[in-house]
């Protein structure tokens, strides 16, 4: 009995509750549970030492990983705890990013693909084949760490890339700066209002940003603006999915956009759109799976006017 209500009392931390359910469902190593619960790694090392202290789980050493895995089975006493843990509710998407986890381990063609270098690695045909596009003006809205922003500024003549985050921006920079690219502009500013001329880019590029902002006809106003005559957006987006935790922890204004909605959008601000719904994640589990529209600017556009 005082080994049950030991553990029940630990299991007050909820993310200590967390690192169980997840255990409980599949035996992981550390690095695993840190990118699954999102918390420093000396804090789910600390939670990892409690639960194996209560024998609720056990450890094992595979090759260089020390992996962590349930310890209880049905004929012990400590078994409704486990039960309760398994039911308890998921308000993080542990759950999501779990099976997203295991598909990828379990994923032998996807091992495959990376194994394969060079001739089946999908970055390497994308360098590949940008070498043969115009060398264009890019704007990159919400441009985060700057990885995208990278693969841009290899074949456009600039990028400008833009984020609201001073320390992602800063990222971004140090990136670029590895790179040793010089034709990279980094612009904190806010995607509903540009300091920048009009007309000034052939191409815009907005890859999981959109649904960072709550009103997104005015990032597209923006993005048309900011478009030479017959110059392009390319938006990638996430489906709407039912996963609200990204509005807390990840700071997501939508959960996912409907293409339809985001083709309307695009209409409003004077963009032709054509959708290309291309799922990411083929048959896998995840619950995010994106899609691509492209926008054409039309001659005349009805968005908002700005110096040039
Ligand atoms: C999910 S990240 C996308 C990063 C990158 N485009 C990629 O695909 O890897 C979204 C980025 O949009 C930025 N962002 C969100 N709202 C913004 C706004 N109103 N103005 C400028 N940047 C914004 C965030 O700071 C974040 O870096």
């Amino acid at each position: 009995m005082g080994s049950l209500s030991k553990a029940f009392r630990a299991l007050g931390d909820p993310t200590r509750l967390r690192i169980l359910k997840v255990i409980a469902a599949a035996r992981l190593n550390v690095g695993e549970v840190v990118s699954l619960v999102g918390v420093a790694q000396s804090s789910v090392s600390h939670h990892l030492t409690k639960l194996k202290a209560l024998e609720l789980i056990r450890e094992e050493r595979l090759g260089s990983y020390t992996y962590y895995s349930l310890a209880v089975d049905k004929a012990s006493a400590l078994w409704p705890l486990i039960e309760l843990t398994r039911a308890s509710e998921d308000t993080h998407g542990d759950q999501a990013r779990l099976s997203e986890l295991l598909r990828r381990r379990d994923d032998v063609q996807t091992l495959n693909e990376k194994l394969l270098e060079p001739g089946q690695s999908w970055q390497l045909w994308s360098a590949a084949l940008s070498t043969l596009l115009p060398r264009l003006d890019v704007v990159d809205f919400g441009c985060g760490t700057g990885t995208l922003t990278i693969e841009l500024a290899h074949w456009a003549k600039k990028v400008t890339a833009i984020d609201k985050s001073e320390s992602t921006l800063a990222r971004a920079r140090a990136a670029a700066a590895r790179e040793g690219l010089t034709n990279i502009t980094f612009l904190a500013a806010d995607l509903t209002d540009l300091p920048m001329p009009a007309q000034c880019a052939d191409l815009v590029v907005s890859s999981q940003s959109l649904h960072h902002v709550e009103d997104i006809n005015a990032v597209l106003a923006e993005g048309a603006r900011l478009l030479k005559s017959n110059g392009r957006i390319v938006v990638l987006e996430l489906f709407p999915h039912d996963e609200a935790w990204v509005k807390q922890r990840l700071g997501h204004a939508h959960l996912g956009i409907a293409p339809e909605v985001l083709e309307e959008a695009m209409r409003k601000v004077g963009l032709e759109p054509f959708v290309q719904r291309v799922p990411w994640a083929r048959g896998s589990q995840s619950p995010f799976k994106a899609f691509l529209v492209t926008g054409t600017r039309a001659r005349k556009t009805p968005g908002r006017s700005k110096a040039a």
